[in-house]
């Protein structure tokens, strides 16, 4: 037998067996239809509701769109042409004229139109420096450095600091120091570098100088970390970027510690590892 108090949705009686509370409401609001009414009715009144302000605001959005998009035959071509500018600049000591949109930094510049790869995209927001170069003397994040913004300006690279077969005195210490494993930082710690040093022969602080107000040449260990404290390395090469950026600016040479073995040291290490010379 059914329990009167549940009401049965598929009951095209259901109306009928409203409750005294239920018919009094509907007595007062006669517009509240939902009461009476089945669930199934009632959801699909909902629905069709729901889908109506759907295809509604489908066709505005349609609408609007069709009034912004460009007229056939003319594409995507009046965009881009608005933000076109024509930028004069030197890189590596070369003249050159680019025809660039506004919005385009230094670093893709360099790398997708004049295909300089040798400066690194690291995290392209200015965190980890391995996009930097010089700017007219002073070490730059080329990521956050818009190309127009380049207009008669002198821009080195890395490829633009050997001359010819000499490599640059920091390539040549970044060697002998060991001061790189997979090296996708290295173009970026060396640009640094290079403006380090120009920072210390102008006598420029840092925040490690002991005193700021002072003129400094000498740098110590602890300031060349800080002034490179913007240029990561995930292989940790710390200690021998350090090393090698303190040789170049001390001149004093300080010991190799590492070397490549030789036919005789290579049989010997063989020999004692139980392998047969081949
Ligand atoms: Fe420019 Fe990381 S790529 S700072
Ligand atoms: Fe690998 Fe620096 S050498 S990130």
């Amino acid at each position: 037998m059914k329990d009167p108090a549940v009401r049965d949705d598929a009951d095209p009686n259901a109306a009928a067996t409203l409750s005294a509370d239920e018919a009094a409401l509907l007595e007062e609001m006669p517009d509240l239809h939902g009461i009476g009414q089945t669930r199934r009715t009632f959801l699909g009144q909902s629905v069709a509701g729901s889908l109506g302000w759907f295809a509604t605001d489908l066709l505005a959005q349609e609408a609007a769109l069709a009034q912004l998009a460009p007229a056939a035959g003319a594409a995507s071509a009046a965009p881009a042409a608005q933000n076109l500018a024509r930028v004069s600049f030197k890189v590596n000591g070369v003249q050159q004229a680019l025809s660039i949109d506004t919005r385009v930094v230094l670093l893709d510049a360099l790398r997708e139109r004049l295909a300089l790869t040798g400066t690194k995209k690291g995290c392209d927001q200015g965190q980890c420096g391995a996009c930097t170069v010089i700017v007219d003397g002073r070490r730059v994040l080329s990521c956050l450095t818009l190309a127009a913004s380049c207009e008669g300006r002198d821009v080195t690279t890395i490829e633009g600091l050997a001359r010819g077969d000499t490599l640059h005195p920091l390539q040549v210490a970044f060697i002998k120091h060991d001061a790189f494993q997979c090296g996708y930082c290295t173009p970026g710690q060396i640009c640094s570098a290079v403006g380090v040093l120009d920072e210390a022969r102008r006598g420029e602080a840092s925040h490690a100088s002991d005193d700021v107000t002072a003129t400094t040449t000498r740098l110590t260990d602890d300031q060349i970390r800080e002034r490179m404290s913007g240029n990561l390395c995930r292989c940790g090469a710390y200690p021998g970027i350090v090393a090698a950026i303190q040789e170049v600016h001390s001149g004093r040479a300080s010991a190799q510690t590492w070397g490549f073995a030789d036919e005789q040291q290579l049989a010997d290490a063989r020999k004692e590892d139980g392998h047969a010379t081949v």
